[in-house]
């Protein structure tokens, strides 16, 4: 797209986010899946300011250490020289920009002087806040320095633009702008922290938004220096935008702004050419899966793999916002549909988020080595077996069959047995692989509802309190990968800006339930009239009660279990045609409008 300013100079683009090289949530995948289209419009001139964290940056940052005399190189050296530790290096994910880390510690020595002074020019209190929130007035106002250094040294020459994501990269933004900076600012906010904390916790919260009083409520939550905060970016920014327009309207009551545009959230889309290609991984990594349901549950009973579907539904533990609660009662209700209709499929739902634990659960893990010591055991004598087979077929000249149990020897005889009597056990297989610190909501309600994997029931529960990563013991696959397993993913939410987990399902050809509260639900809606046949359900709960909207995702669920194969490999293929819509290639026009925008506002 065209830009708005014509202008001879040299366009250099700026993205700061706490998610740089940090993983947190969804702002992470935001960033990161948007490099490639980011880099192919900026090429040189696009970089990422973010915190620096030893830990994680060990696994995704790579220093440069002949420091050039780049623009961005002479300011890193310049802030060295002023005394804080800044990073410069590659991100490495693809595209492997340039990225800017900054050391919060190495400014921790001013944070009085920095809060003083937020005080001082936009009324921000932060005396006594929580350690992350001073974290955040750590690495604002080192990216402030940077901008104000780099932007003296380069407006002449160059257009500048910086690309905030939300509250926890921006206490700088306003003085940018106090300061008269010559950078044209935009700022994105993917939530609202007033809407987060009142959608847990006031019931109705959707009709009584329009009402809210902003200070009061933040106030009330202890919360005010992260609102206000937020606001000042908003309202500072050249532009302000959001990723969808359920979150516009929060936008409005709370930030006291409306956004200028609406920027909706992509993804890196890499399609294989030919189509069978994706199915053929759900089936790898489904195998996967079924390695870890035998270990898990067949010590206790077992049921038929091939009529088994994988259910799943993942995220940060906001148990409301993200509708677990709606997600366990449909659930229950599924079960008592399938255990009355006498239906012979099972149905695994896997429950993924973040909780405090001491460790995988002991039970666990072991049953899942005596799975992986029955499977050795029955490879070598299935070695055994054949070798021996074959010599004595060979051999044979009686024409007799040969006995096959005479080539298995005593020793592998005996350690079969062994694994055999030490595989069963009278116990329930346990529904929380992990040991939690507390019981949770997802906890309590499995017990309440004895959903608690019982053997007659037609559901079962693996509640996984911590994200899947391949070093996982238990699975040994990554999160994309295991997701391609499942059959299902179901994102039923009742806060949610905009929702990656549904979105990331599409992408891979997993069908995948959303809502019409979330972001994404709200998009496709707009922009699509067959959703719901081509694999993404919608569930009301807009205009739904709770219990309505637990009946209609317990009757798409029971409508799910009841498809065919040869139907859920059509709907695989159906949803993962939509996967194009959301490519960044396609989807940074809104974020090019946007900055566009800014430059254009930023001169009087
Ligand atoms: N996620 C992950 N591993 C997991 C579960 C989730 O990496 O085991 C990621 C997921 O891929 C998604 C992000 O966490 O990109 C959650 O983003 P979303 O927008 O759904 O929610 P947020 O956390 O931002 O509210
Ligand atoms: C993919 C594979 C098929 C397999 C199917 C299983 O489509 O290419 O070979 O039969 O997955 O599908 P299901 O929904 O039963 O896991
Ligand atoms: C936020 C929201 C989530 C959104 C993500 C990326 O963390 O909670 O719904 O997908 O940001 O925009």
């Amino acid at each position: 797209m065209e830009p708005f300013v014509k202008t001879t100079k040299k366009n250099v683009l700026f993205e700061v986010a706490w998610e740089v090289c940090n993983q947190v949530g969804g702002i992470y995948t935001v960033i990161r899946t948007k490099v490639p289209a980011m880099v192919e419009k900026w090429e040189d001139n696009y970089f990422l300011l973010g915190p620096y964290f030893e830990k994680k940056a060990s696994s995704e940052f790579e220093v440069i250490t002949d420091l050039d005399d780049s623009p961005a190189g002479r300011i890193v050296k310049r802030m060295r020289d002023m005394g804080y530790h800044v990073y410069y290096g590659y991100w490495l994910v693809t595209g492997k920009p340039r990225v800017v880390l900054f050391d919060l510690e190495s400014i921790e020595k001013d944070l009085d002087s920095i809060k003083f002074k937020l005080w001082e020019h936009s009324r921000i209190p932060t005396i006594n806040v929580e350690h992350l929130v001073n974290q955040t007035l750590c690495f604002g106002e080192l990216v402030r320095i940077f901008l104000k250094e780099y932007a003296e040294e380069n407006a002449k020459r160059e257009e500048i633009y910086a690309q905030f994501h939300e509250w926890m990269a921006s206490s700088g933004l306003p003085d940018l702008k106090r300061e008269n900076v010559k950078i044209a600012t935009t700022f994105t906010t993917h939530a609202t922290m007033l809407g987060r904390y009142l959608a847990q916790n006031v019931s109705g919260f959707y009709s009584k938004l329009p009402f809210f009083d902003w200070e009061q409520e933040a106030k009330n939550y202890g919360i005010l220096a992260q609102c206000s905060m937020e606001r000042q970016a908003a309202l500072n920014a050249h532009v302000l935008t959001t990723v969808s327009d359920v979150t516009a309207r929060e936008c409005e009551v709370f930030l006291g702004r409306m956004p200028d545009l609406v920027t909706p959230n992509g993804l890196n889309v890499v399609r294989f050419q030919a189509v069978h290609e994706f199915q053929n991984l759900h089936l790898k990594h489904k195998e996967r899966i079924h390695e870890f349901v035998m270990g898990h549950f067949f010590q206790s009973y077992s049921f038929d793999l091939d009529k088994t579907l994988y259910f799943f539904t993942s995220g940060r533990y906001e148990y409301s916002n993200k509708g677990y609660d709606l997600t366990l009662e449909a659930l229950a209700r599924l079960n008592w549909k399938m255990v009355q209709a006498n239906m012979d499929m099972t149905v695994v739902m896997f429950i993924v988020t973040k909780q405090p634990y001491y460790s995988v659960n002991p039970d666990v893990l072991q049953s899942r080595a005596v799975l992986n010591e029955l499977q050795e055991t029955c490879t070598a004598i299935e070695k055994e077996v054949g070798e021996k087979l074959f010599h004595a077929a060979a051999a044979g000249a009686d024409h007799k069959m040969p006995d096959l149990n005479n080539f298995v020897d005593e020793y592998w005889r005996l350690r079969l047995r062994r694994t055999i009597q030490s595989w069963k056990t009278d116990k329930l297989p346990a529904f929380v692989t992990h040991d939690l610190k507390e019981e949770d909501g997802i906890t309590d309600f499995c017990k309440r509802a004895n959903l608690v994997n019982n053997e007659r029931d037609r559901v079962k529960i693996v509640y996984h309190p911590d994200f899947i990563s391949s070093t996982n013991p238990l699975f040994g696959l990554d999160y994309g990968q295991f997701v391609r397993g499942c059959h299902l993913g179901v994102f039923p939410s009742y806060y949610e800006p905009w929702g990656y987990t549904p979105l990331e399902c599409v992408v891979r050809g997993v069908p995948t339930v959303t809502s019409d509260l979330s972001g994404f639900g709200d998009y496709i809606m707009q922009i699509m009239r067959d959703y719901e046949n081509r694999g993404i359900y919608v569930i009301n709960r807009k205009s739904q009660t709770f219990t309505q909207a637990a009946d209609q995702l317990a009757d798409i669920l029971f409508k799910f279990v009841r498809m065919q194969r040869r139907d859920r490999i059509m709907q695989r293929n159906r949803v993962e045609n939509i996967s194009d819509v959301f490519d960044w290639m396609n989807l940074r026009s809104y974020y090019d409008t946007a900055h566009d925008l800014a430059a254009k506002r930023r001169k009087p």
